[in-house]
């Protein structure tokens, strides 16, 4: 069978990650054909060594603080103890079963997985090297999605021992008693927490002067003394300069001379798109220094017909902007009109205890663009369902444009860190993205008791008249 420009396929998808899957998913749906070309298994980093096992994982610290917690409620559960083999195998069949749900819709929706590692040619050639020896297929059009991998350090070779990388932190068989992580970005912390909650010892090992950057300050600060008083050990503004092993663990040593003894290293300092060997002289498709597939706003690269979408691109390396991207790119394909992602407004989550979550400007951002800002916080220590749960840490914090009467008007930012703040920053989102102002948001209400009345109530406060907030 062929397409109406001649080729194998409509669209050949390169990566079966987020961005690569919902690129096949979206196009089959709206009636192209479509193979997706991966070497492992479809779900990619996401699925199998990324945010759904990582989350999984920090559910386990949750019921761990949650059955610790328990005697608060008159529940005598005792002290929890953690059979982690159990929690591994949960987490796998978790995994496993999103992963047969994933196959069995491709599959529903009429896509061809083809297996083995594909590399693009001139003339919308896919080459891809597999099982079944080379085989090539060519496509209308072609979507480079073949995300990314963990960053690692000089003097840092990971081993799957001692010095692990987010790929490895997952597969591990049993919880280290001590652990340093050198980066506090989002992979960071979310292992910091998970670790302290499982019982390690935890340092973090910062190179900036604070963990969580591009987080509103005040929420970093809410995460950090939540660290501090679970006994991680967050040391910002640190030079790591390499480690020595010692019997069964290393010896991480500092700039400074200081040094930090540990049974584990977790190496999250970034991930870097994976495009080595991915794309051959003559296509048109530019990769640059960094490694990233170059793209314009609509996700087209250089070459006519050539899409990238995900981690190989350099946009925020989330997999729901990945998603996002596929679904610019499939519209793009099918010559409709279409919005590009406004990746300065896109929803982030982190989900360290507290969870943090936010979209838009923080305070500094806007202040640092020259914008005069209202700014509104509600903590949930004043929320009732905080109260009932037990879950008081945390606030909501939104920047408002300051409207020309000293009014607040426009929501450029909602921020978040909090109890399931995760599943609570959809009305914020739209708030940034909708460009709503308070009074256009204030106008819905709030079931009661929950935790979004802290966000209703933020809201409130910007408009002049909060309930409880001033
Ligand atoms: P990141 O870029 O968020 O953070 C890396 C941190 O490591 C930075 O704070 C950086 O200053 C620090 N660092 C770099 N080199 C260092 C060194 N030599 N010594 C000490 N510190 C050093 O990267 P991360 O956390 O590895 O995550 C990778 C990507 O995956 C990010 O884009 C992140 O947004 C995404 N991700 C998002 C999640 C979420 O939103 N829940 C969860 C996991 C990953």
């Amino acid at each position: 069978m062929t397409t109406a420009g001649g080729s194998d396929f409509d669209v050949v998808v390169i990566g079966g990650g987020p961005a690569g899957y919902a690129t096949a998913l979206y196009g089959a749906s709206a009636g192209l054909s479509v193979a997706v070309v991966e070497r492992e298994k479809v779900g990619g980093t996401c699925l199998h060594r990324g945010c759904i096992p990582a989350k999984e994982f920090l559910e386990t610290a949750s019921v761990m603080r949650t059955v610790g917690s328990a005697k608060e409620f008159g529940v005598q559960a005792g002290q929890p103890f953690l059979d982690f083999s159990v929690s591994q195998g949960r987490k796998q069949k978790v995994v496993d079963t999103l992963f047969k749900g994933l196959v069995g819709l491709m599959k529903g929706r009429g896509i061809t997985t083809i297996d083995g590692s594909g590399q693009l040619f001139p003339g919308r050639l896919v080459r891809v090297t597999g099982p079944e020896g080379i085989v090539d297929v060519t496509g209308d059009h072609v979507v480079l999605a073949t995300g990314s991998v963990p960053r690692t350090i000089a003097g840092f070779g990971v081993d799957g021992r001692v010095v692990l990388t987010s790929d490895e932190v997952l597969d591990l068989n049993s919880v280290p008693s001590s652990v340093a992580i050198i980066g506090g970005g989002a992979i960071g912390c979310e292992f910091a927490s998970l670790f302290a909650d499982l019982g390690s010892e935890v340092t973090i090992l910062e190179a900036l002067p604070t963990i969580l950057t591009g987080c509103d300050e005040e929420i970093v600060a809410v995460v950090g003394r939540s660290f501090r008083k679970r006994g991680i050990s967050v040391r910002t503004g640190v030079t790591v300069e390499g480690h020595v092993a010692t019997g069964t663990g290393t010896t991480i040593q500092l700039g400074g001379g200081d040094s930090v003894a540990v049974d584990a290293v977790v190496v999250s300092v970034g991930r870097r798109p994976l495009t080595a060997g991915l794309v051959n002289d003559g296509t048109g498709v530019v990769v640059d220094e960094r490694g990233y597939v170059v793209v314009d706003e609509y996700m087209r690269t250089g070459a006519e017909g050539v899409w990238a979408a995900g981690d190989v691109v350099n946009t925020p390396q989330l997999a729901h902007v990945g998603f996002a991207e596929g679904i610019v790119t499939i519209k793009g394909i099918l010559g409709e009109a279409v919005a590009p992602v406004d990746y300065g407004r896109v929803p982030w989550c982190i989900y360290c205890h507290p969870e943090v979550a936010f979209a838009g400007m923080t305070e500094a951002e806007a202040v640092a663009g020259g914008i005069e800002v209202v700014v509104k916080k509600d903590p949930f220590a004043a929320n009732s369902r905080a109260r009932i749960v037990g879950e008081t840490e945390g606030l909501v914090k939104i920047v408002a444009e300051r409207t020309a009467d000293g009014r607040a008007g426009k929501i450029l930012g909602v921020h978040m860190v909090g109890p399931w703040v995760t599943e609570q920053l959809g009305q914020g989102y739209l708030a940034v993205n909708w460009e709503a102002t308070p009074e256009e948001v204030a106008a819905f209400i709030q079931p009661h008791p929950t935790f979004s009345e802290s966000f209703g109530e933020t809201v409130l406060a910007l408009t002049g008249r909060g309930l409880h907030l001033g």
